[in-house]
Protein backbone atom coordinates (compact mmCIF):
# COMPACT_ATOMS: atom_id res chain seq x y z
CA UNK A 1 0.00 0.00 0.00
CA UNK A 2 2.60 2.18 0.70
CA UNK A 3 3.97 1.79 -2.67
CA UNK A 4 1.15 2.60 -4.29
CA UNK A 5 0.81 5.88 -2.18
CA UNK A 6 4.54 6.83 -3.29
CA UNK A 7 3.50 6.28 -6.79
CA UNK A 8 0.36 8.56 -6.14
CA UNK A 9 3.16 10.82 -4.60
CA UNK A 10 5.24 11.30 -7.54
CA UNK A 11 2.08 11.34 -10.07
CA UNK A 12 1.15 14.17 -8.18
CA UNK A 13 4.27 15.97 -8.40
CA UNK A 14 4.80 15.14 -12.15
CA UNK A 15 0.73 16.17 -12.88
CA UNK A 16 1.54 20.00 -11.34
CA UNK A 17 4.89 20.06 -12.76
CA UNK A 18 5.18 23.02 -15.07
CA UNK A 19 8.97 21.70 -16.49
CA UNK A 20 10.82 24.18 -14.44
CA UNK A 21 8.97 24.85 -11.50
CA UNK A 22 5.64 22.99 -9.75
CA UNK A 23 2.16 24.56 -8.85
CA UNK A 24 1.07 23.94 -5.51
CA UNK A 25 -2.03 22.74 -6.62
CA UNK A 26 -3.42 23.89 -10.63
CA UNK A 27 -6.48 25.24 -10.06
CA UNK A 28 -6.29 27.24 -6.24
CA UNK A 29 -2.31 28.12 -6.45
CA UNK A 30 -1.47 28.10 -10.36
CA UNK A 31 1.97 29.71 -9.95
CA UNK A 32 5.55 29.28 -8.24
CA UNK A 33 5.38 29.62 -4.72
CA UNK A 34 8.61 30.35 -2.65
CA UNK A 35 8.48 27.85 0.37
CA UNK A 36 5.97 25.66 -1.71
CA UNK A 37 9.10 24.85 -4.26
CA UNK A 38 11.87 24.38 -1.77
CA UNK A 39 10.04 21.89 -0.31
CA UNK A 40 8.28 20.26 -3.57
CA UNK A 41 12.70 19.81 -4.07
CA UNK A 42 12.45 17.47 -1.37
CA UNK A 43 10.05 15.22 -2.79
CA UNK A 44 11.55 15.22 -6.58
CA UNK A 45 14.75 14.66 -4.76
CA UNK A 46 13.53 10.64 -3.90
CA UNK A 47 13.03 10.13 -7.49
CA UNK A 48 14.43 13.12 -10.05
CA UNK A 49 17.75 14.92 -8.47
CA UNK A 50 17.75 17.09 -11.78
CA UNK A 51 14.40 18.18 -11.21
CA UNK A 52 14.50 18.73 -7.79
CA UNK A 53 17.91 21.28 -8.12
CA UNK A 54 15.95 22.92 -11.02
CA UNK A 55 12.63 23.42 -8.72
CA UNK A 56 15.05 25.85 -6.19
CA UNK A 57 17.16 27.23 -9.45
CA UNK A 58 14.18 28.16 -11.11
CA UNK A 59 12.99 30.16 -7.83
CA UNK A 60 16.04 31.85 -7.40
CA UNK A 61 16.19 33.30 -11.01
CA UNK A 62 13.24 35.71 -9.90
CA UNK A 63 15.44 36.97 -7.43
CA UNK A 64 15.67 41.13 -7.18
CA UNK A 65 18.90 42.86 -7.26
CA UNK A 66 19.08 43.48 -3.53
CA UNK A 67 18.74 39.74 -2.75
CA UNK A 68 15.19 39.90 -1.80
CA UNK A 69 13.12 36.63 -3.28
CA UNK A 70 9.60 36.68 -4.01
CA UNK A 71 6.90 34.51 -2.24
CA UNK A 72 5.24 33.94 -6.28
CA UNK A 73 6.52 33.85 -9.60
CA UNK A 74 3.60 34.42 -11.76
CA UNK A 75 5.98 32.90 -15.18
CA UNK A 76 2.27 33.01 -16.54
CA UNK A 77 -1.07 34.73 -16.39
CA UNK A 78 -3.46 33.32 -14.45
CA UNK A 79 -6.72 34.21 -14.21
CA UNK A 80 -8.19 31.55 -11.60
CA UNK A 81 -6.07 33.13 -8.87
CA UNK A 82 -6.33 36.52 -6.72
CA UNK A 83 -4.29 38.95 -6.47
CA UNK A 84 -2.68 38.13 -9.90
CA UNK A 85 0.54 40.15 -11.38
CA UNK A 86 -1.24 43.58 -12.32
CA UNK A 87 -2.15 43.65 -8.56
CA UNK A 88 0.93 43.74 -7.29
CA UNK A 89 2.32 46.05 -9.56
CA UNK A 90 6.01 45.06 -9.01
CA UNK A 91 6.70 45.87 -12.64
CA UNK A 92 9.38 42.84 -12.35
CA UNK A 93 10.96 40.20 -15.25
CA UNK A 94 9.57 37.66 -14.44
CA UNK A 95 6.33 38.82 -12.86
CA UNK A 96 6.53 38.83 -8.75
CA UNK A 97 4.96 39.29 -5.75
CA UNK A 98 6.39 42.09 -3.74
CA UNK A 99 6.86 40.39 -0.87
CA UNK A 100 8.66 37.31 0.62
CA UNK A 101 8.42 33.81 2.23
CA UNK A 102 9.97 31.78 4.98
CA UNK A 103 13.44 30.97 3.88
CA UNK A 104 13.54 27.31 4.13
CA UNK A 105 15.17 27.16 0.65
CA UNK A 106 18.91 26.87 2.30
CA UNK A 107 18.13 23.56 4.89
CA UNK A 108 16.29 21.85 1.26
CA UNK A 109 19.70 22.76 -0.42
CA UNK A 110 21.74 21.20 1.84
CA UNK A 111 19.54 18.33 2.12
CA UNK A 112 19.89 17.61 -1.85
CA UNK A 113 23.82 18.46 -1.74
CA UNK A 114 23.88 15.49 1.26
CA UNK A 115 21.90 13.12 -0.93
CA UNK A 116 23.84 14.02 -3.94
CA UNK A 117 26.91 13.56 -2.44
CA UNK A 118 25.72 10.07 -0.51
CA UNK A 119 24.88 9.07 -4.05
CA UNK A 120 28.51 9.57 -5.59
CA UNK A 121 27.53 12.81 -7.55
CA UNK A 122 29.36 15.28 -5.77
CA UNK A 123 30.96 16.41 -8.42
CA UNK A 124 28.03 16.86 -11.31
CA UNK A 125 26.36 18.75 -8.32
CA UNK A 126 29.32 20.99 -7.16
CA UNK A 127 28.72 23.98 -9.90
CA UNK A 128 24.53 24.20 -8.98
CA UNK A 129 25.57 24.06 -5.10
CA UNK A 130 27.94 26.98 -6.36
CA UNK A 131 25.97 29.05 -7.86
CA UNK A 132 23.05 28.69 -5.58
CA UNK A 133 25.12 29.73 -2.23
CA UNK A 134 25.68 32.57 -3.37
CA UNK A 135 21.76 33.37 -4.13
CA UNK A 136 21.18 31.67 -0.99
CA UNK A 137 23.87 33.97 1.03
CA UNK A 138 21.90 37.41 -0.44
CA UNK A 139 18.89 36.46 -0.01
CA UNK A 140 19.51 35.90 3.92
CA UNK A 141 21.74 39.39 4.28
CA UNK A 142 18.10 41.07 3.01
CA UNK A 143 16.56 39.56 5.98
CA UNK A 144 19.32 40.84 8.09
CA UNK A 145 19.41 44.18 6.90
CA UNK A 146 15.50 44.60 5.81
CA UNK A 147 13.99 42.81 8.58
CA UNK A 148 15.80 42.58 12.03
CA UNK A 149 15.79 46.39 13.22
CA UNK A 150 16.72 45.40 16.38
CA UNK A 151 19.23 43.26 14.98
CA UNK A 152 17.90 40.71 17.64
CA UNK A 153 18.60 37.63 14.90
CA UNK A 154 14.57 37.31 14.26
CA UNK A 155 12.46 37.72 11.07
CA UNK A 156 9.89 41.10 11.02
CA UNK A 157 6.93 40.05 8.61
CA UNK A 158 5.43 42.80 7.01
CA UNK A 159 2.75 40.71 5.69
CA UNK A 160 0.61 37.79 6.87
CA UNK A 161 0.89 36.32 3.86
CA UNK A 162 4.82 36.42 4.39
CA UNK A 163 4.56 34.08 7.21
CA UNK A 164 3.25 31.31 5.02
CA UNK A 165 0.39 30.94 7.78
CA UNK A 166 -1.84 33.13 6.33
CA UNK A 167 -5.11 33.80 8.92
CA UNK A 168 -3.15 32.35 12.68
CA UNK A 169 -4.65 34.49 15.15
CA UNK A 170 -1.36 35.91 15.87
CA UNK A 171 -1.93 38.48 13.28
CA UNK A 172 -5.46 39.48 14.84
CA UNK A 173 -4.31 42.18 17.37
CA UNK A 174 -1.25 43.29 15.02
CA UNK A 175 -3.77 43.41 12.33
CA UNK A 176 -6.03 46.20 14.12
CA UNK A 177 -3.65 48.67 13.12
CA UNK A 178 -4.05 48.23 9.36
CA UNK A 179 -6.59 50.54 7.60
CA UNK A 180 -9.30 48.89 5.47
CA UNK A 181 -10.65 51.98 4.78
CA UNK A 182 -9.85 52.69 1.12
CA UNK A 183 -9.57 48.92 -0.22
CA UNK A 184 -12.34 49.09 -2.85
CA UNK A 185 -14.15 46.47 -4.40
CA UNK A 186 -12.73 43.42 -5.25
CA UNK A 187 -13.29 39.55 -6.15
CA UNK A 188 -11.57 37.14 -4.59
CA UNK A 189 -10.95 33.64 -6.21
CA UNK A 190 -9.89 31.21 -3.50
CA UNK A 191 -13.39 30.67 -2.51
CA UNK A 192 -14.86 29.79 -5.78
CA UNK A 193 -12.72 26.68 -5.76
CA UNK A 194 -12.78 26.08 -2.17
CA UNK A 195 -15.31 26.07 1.14
CA UNK A 196 -15.50 29.31 2.66
CA UNK A 197 -15.10 28.04 5.90
CA UNK A 198 -11.74 26.62 5.23
CA UNK A 199 -10.24 30.15 4.20
CA UNK A 200 -9.31 33.19 5.96
CA UNK A 201 -12.62 36.20 6.29
CA UNK A 202 -13.26 39.02 4.41
CA UNK A 203 -11.83 41.49 7.20
CA UNK A 204 -8.54 39.30 6.61
CA UNK A 205 -8.30 39.76 3.24
CA UNK A 206 -9.28 43.81 3.54
CA UNK A 207 -5.97 43.52 5.54
CA UNK A 208 -3.98 41.39 2.61
CA UNK A 209 -5.04 43.86 0.27
CA UNK A 210 -4.52 46.90 2.09
CA UNK A 211 -0.70 45.76 3.17
CA UNK A 212 -0.63 45.04 -1.20
CA UNK A 213 -1.83 48.53 -1.63
CA UNK A 214 0.73 50.05 0.51
CA UNK A 215 3.82 48.42 -0.71
CA UNK A 216 2.91 49.07 -3.99
CA UNK A 217 2.21 52.58 -3.60
CA UNK A 218 5.68 52.75 -2.01
CA UNK A 219 6.94 51.21 -5.02
CA UNK A 220 8.05 47.85 -3.02
CA UNK A 221 11.26 49.56 -1.87
CA UNK A 222 12.13 47.22 0.78
CA UNK A 223 13.85 49.17 3.06
CA UNK A 224 10.71 51.57 3.52
CA UNK A 225 8.27 48.92 3.96
CA UNK A 226 10.28 47.33 6.69
CA UNK A 227 10.14 50.72 8.38
CA UNK A 228 6.31 52.10 7.84
CA UNK A 229 4.87 49.26 7.83
CA UNK A 230 1.65 49.29 9.75
CA UNK A 231 2.01 45.67 9.95
CA UNK A 232 5.27 45.11 12.09
CA UNK A 233 5.38 41.69 13.48
CA UNK A 234 7.98 39.30 14.63
CA UNK A 235 7.11 36.17 13.26
CA UNK A 236 8.32 33.29 15.11
CA UNK A 237 7.89 30.89 12.50
CA UNK A 238 9.91 32.63 10.25
CA UNK A 239 12.68 33.44 13.17
CA UNK A 240 13.20 29.96 14.16
CA UNK A 241 13.12 28.98 9.84
CA UNK A 242 15.60 31.41 9.57
CA UNK A 243 18.00 30.16 12.04
CA UNK A 244 17.76 26.89 11.08
CA UNK A 245 18.39 27.99 7.23
CA UNK A 246 21.63 30.11 8.23
CA UNK A 247 23.09 26.82 10.01
CA UNK A 248 23.13 25.17 7.16
CA UNK A 249 24.21 27.52 4.96
CA UNK A 250 27.20 27.72 6.91
CA UNK A 251 28.37 23.94 6.12
CA UNK A 252 27.13 24.71 2.64
CA UNK A 253 30.06 27.26 3.18
CA UNK A 254 32.18 24.81 4.96
CA UNK A 255 31.60 21.98 2.35
CA UNK A 256 32.65 25.04 -0.72
CA UNK A 257 35.68 25.99 0.92
CA UNK A 258 33.84 30.14 1.47
CA UNK A 259 35.85 30.35 4.65
CA UNK A 260 34.75 34.49 4.67
CA UNK A 261 31.28 34.06 4.29
CA UNK A 262 31.16 31.13 6.50
CA UNK A 263 32.31 33.68 9.22
CA UNK A 264 29.45 35.56 8.45
CA UNK A 265 26.98 33.37 8.66
CA UNK A 266 27.97 32.55 11.97
CA UNK A 267 27.26 35.90 13.12
CA UNK A 268 23.90 35.39 12.31
CA UNK A 269 23.48 32.35 13.87
CA UNK A 270 25.03 34.11 17.19
CA UNK A 271 23.28 37.03 17.00
CA UNK A 272 19.94 35.35 16.83
CA UNK A 273 21.14 32.63 19.54
CA UNK A 274 21.61 36.14 21.61
CA UNK A 275 18.40 37.29 20.03
CA UNK A 276 15.70 34.88 19.87
CA UNK A 277 14.45 34.81 22.99
CA UNK A 278 12.57 37.99 23.02
CA UNK A 279 9.71 36.08 21.20
CA UNK A 280 9.97 33.26 24.48
CA UNK A 281 6.71 34.15 26.31
CA UNK A 282 6.77 33.14 30.16
CA UNK A 283 3.35 33.80 31.23
CA UNK A 284 2.11 30.97 28.70
CA UNK A 285 5.70 28.77 28.56
CA UNK A 286 6.07 29.06 24.87
CA UNK A 287 7.73 30.74 21.68
CA UNK A 288 5.30 33.59 20.39
CA UNK A 289 5.58 35.69 17.63
CA UNK A 290 5.40 39.49 19.09
CA UNK A 291 4.71 43.00 17.21
CA UNK A 292 7.00 45.10 17.05
CA UNK A 293 5.24 48.59 17.17
CA UNK A 294 3.56 47.57 20.37
CA UNK A 295 5.63 45.22 21.73
CA UNK A 296 3.09 42.86 22.68
CA UNK A 297 3.40 38.92 22.69
CA UNK A 298 0.20 37.17 20.84
CA UNK A 299 0.04 34.52 23.58
CA UNK A 300 -0.70 31.66 20.87
CA UNK A 301 0.82 28.44 21.35
CA UNK A 302 0.60 27.60 17.26
CA UNK A 303 2.67 24.87 15.46
CA UNK A 304 4.80 27.69 14.87
CA UNK A 305 6.39 27.62 18.44
CA UNK A 306 7.58 23.92 18.50
CA UNK A 307 9.94 24.87 15.52
CA UNK A 308 12.13 25.66 18.29
CA UNK A 309 13.69 22.36 17.88
CA UNK A 310 14.65 22.57 14.27
CA UNK A 311 16.03 26.00 15.20
CA UNK A 312 18.84 23.93 17.17
CA UNK A 313 17.86 26.13 20.11
CA UNK A 314 18.91 23.87 23.19
CA UNK A 315 17.62 25.22 26.53
CA UNK A 316 16.29 21.94 28.92
CA UNK A 317 13.66 24.48 30.79
CA UNK A 318 12.23 26.03 27.37
CA UNK A 319 12.23 22.43 25.64
CA UNK A 320 10.71 21.16 28.36
CA UNK A 321 7.77 23.64 28.94
CA UNK A 322 7.40 23.20 24.97
CA UNK A 323 7.61 19.24 25.24
CA UNK A 324 4.78 19.68 28.22
CA UNK A 325 2.78 21.71 25.40
CA UNK A 326 3.31 18.82 22.99
CA UNK A 327 2.13 16.14 25.22
CA UNK A 328 -0.46 18.11 26.40
CA UNK A 329 -2.03 18.45 22.90
CA UNK A 330 -0.64 14.90 21.69
CA UNK A 331 -3.74 13.77 24.20
CA UNK A 332 -6.31 16.44 23.06
CA UNK A 333 -6.18 15.26 19.08
CA UNK A 334 -5.74 12.40 17.80
CA UNK A 335 -3.13 14.24 14.96
CA UNK A 336 -0.69 16.01 16.05
CA UNK A 337 0.37 19.21 15.37
CA UNK A 338 -3.01 21.26 14.96
CA UNK A 339 -1.81 25.36 14.30
CA UNK A 340 -3.67 26.22 16.77
CA UNK A 341 -3.93 24.90 20.50
CA UNK A 342 -7.39 22.69 20.65
CA UNK A 343 -7.93 24.18 24.11
CA UNK A 344 -7.68 27.82 22.57
CA UNK A 345 -11.79 29.22 21.80
CA UNK A 346 -10.53 30.39 18.53
CA UNK A 347 -9.83 26.27 17.51
CA UNK A 348 -11.48 26.05 14.33
CA UNK A 349 -10.37 22.46 12.76
CA UNK A 350 -10.98 23.05 8.79
CA UNK A 351 -10.45 26.60 9.03
CA UNK A 352 -6.73 27.17 7.21
CA UNK A 353 -4.17 28.51 9.88
CA UNK A 354 -6.89 28.33 12.89
CA UNK A 355 -6.64 24.19 13.55
CA UNK A 356 -5.57 22.18 10.34
CA UNK A 357 -2.42 20.18 10.61
CA UNK A 358 0.12 21.09 7.87
CA UNK A 359 2.33 18.21 6.20
CA UNK A 360 5.65 20.53 5.94
CA UNK A 361 5.31 22.42 9.52
CA UNK A 362 5.00 18.43 10.57
CA UNK A 363 7.98 17.74 8.81
CA UNK A 364 10.39 20.55 10.02
CA UNK A 365 8.94 19.85 13.91
CA UNK A 366 9.53 15.96 13.68
CA UNK A 367 12.86 16.75 12.01
CA UNK A 368 13.56 19.19 14.99
CA UNK A 369 12.45 16.53 17.64
CA UNK A 370 14.49 13.90 16.22
CA UNK A 371 17.68 15.62 16.00
CA UNK A 372 17.50 16.94 19.56
CA UNK A 373 17.14 13.39 20.63
CA UNK A 374 13.33 13.33 21.44
CA UNK A 375 12.52 9.67 19.56
CA UNK A 376 8.99 9.12 20.42
CA UNK A 377 7.71 12.97 20.28
CA UNK A 378 9.37 12.73 16.87
CA UNK A 379 7.81 9.32 16.09
CA UNK A 380 4.84 10.80 16.70
CA UNK A 381 4.66 13.54 14.89
CA UNK A 382 5.95 11.62 12.10
CA UNK A 383 3.66 8.72 12.53
CA UNK A 384 0.49 11.33 12.64
CA UNK A 385 1.78 12.82 9.55
CA UNK A 386 1.60 9.26 7.31
CA UNK A 387 -1.23 8.41 8.59
CA UNK A 388 -3.46 11.45 8.08
CA UNK A 389 -2.10 11.59 4.39
CA UNK A 390 -2.49 7.68 3.84
CA UNK A 391 -6.27 7.41 4.96
CA UNK A 392 -7.18 10.83 3.53
CA UNK A 393 -5.83 11.86 0.34
CA UNK A 394 -2.88 14.55 -0.35
CA UNK A 395 -4.72 17.37 0.92
CA UNK A 396 -3.05 20.90 1.69
CA UNK A 397 -4.01 20.44 5.32
CA UNK A 398 -6.15 18.51 7.51
CA UNK A 399 -8.44 18.30 10.80
CA UNK A 400 -6.37 17.07 13.55
CA UNK A 401 -9.79 16.25 15.15
CA UNK A 402 -11.16 13.46 12.76
CA UNK A 403 -8.49 13.49 9.42
CA UNK A 404 -10.72 15.31 6.76
CA UNK A 405 -8.73 16.80 3.91
CA UNK A 406 -9.52 20.74 4.08
CA UNK A 407 -7.80 22.80 1.38
CA UNK A 408 -7.38 21.83 -1.89
CA UNK A 409 -6.56 18.29 -2.91
CA UNK A 410 -3.31 16.54 -4.69
CA UNK A 411 -1.12 18.81 -3.34
CA UNK A 412 2.19 19.37 -4.23
CA UNK A 413 4.21 19.27 -0.44
CA UNK A 414 1.82 17.02 1.14
CA UNK A 415 2.91 14.85 -1.95
CA UNK A 416 6.35 15.62 -1.31
CA UNK A 417 6.99 15.43 2.18
CA UNK A 418 5.14 12.09 1.59
CA UNK A 419 8.23 11.17 -0.16
CA UNK A 420 10.64 12.82 2.14
CA UNK A 421 9.48 10.93 5.01
CA UNK A 422 9.50 7.27 3.10
CA UNK A 423 11.25 5.36 5.07
C1 LIG B 1 -3.12 32.57 -0.76
O1 LIG B 1 -3.45 33.22 -1.76
O2 LIG B 1 -3.94 31.99 -0.04
C2 LIG B 1 -1.73 32.40 -0.45
O3 LIG B 1 -1.54 31.73 0.74
C3 LIG B 1 -0.98 33.69 -0.47
O4 LIG B 1 0.36 33.36 -0.48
Amino acid sequence: MNADLDRAAEAILRKNDRGRYTVPNGRVYPFQWNWDSAFVALGFDRFDRDRAWTEIESLFQAQWEDGFVPHIVFWQEDPGYFPGPAVWGTGRAPMTSGITQPPVAASVVRRLWDSARAAGEEARFRPRLEALFDRLLAWHRWFRDHRDPGARGIVVAVHPWETGRDNAPEWDAPGEAIDVSNVGDYVRRDTSHLDAKMRPTKLEYDRYLALVQFGRALGWDHARIGRESPFQVADVGMSMILLRANRDLAALADALGREAEGVEIRQMVARAERGISWLWNEDVKAWCSRDLLTGRSSGFVTSASFLSFYAGLVDPARDGAMLAHLDRIGKAVPYLMPSLDPADPGFQMIRYWRGPVWAVVNYMIGTGLAESGYAAAADRVRGDTRSLIARNGFYEAFSPIDGTGSGGDDFSWTAAIWLAWRP
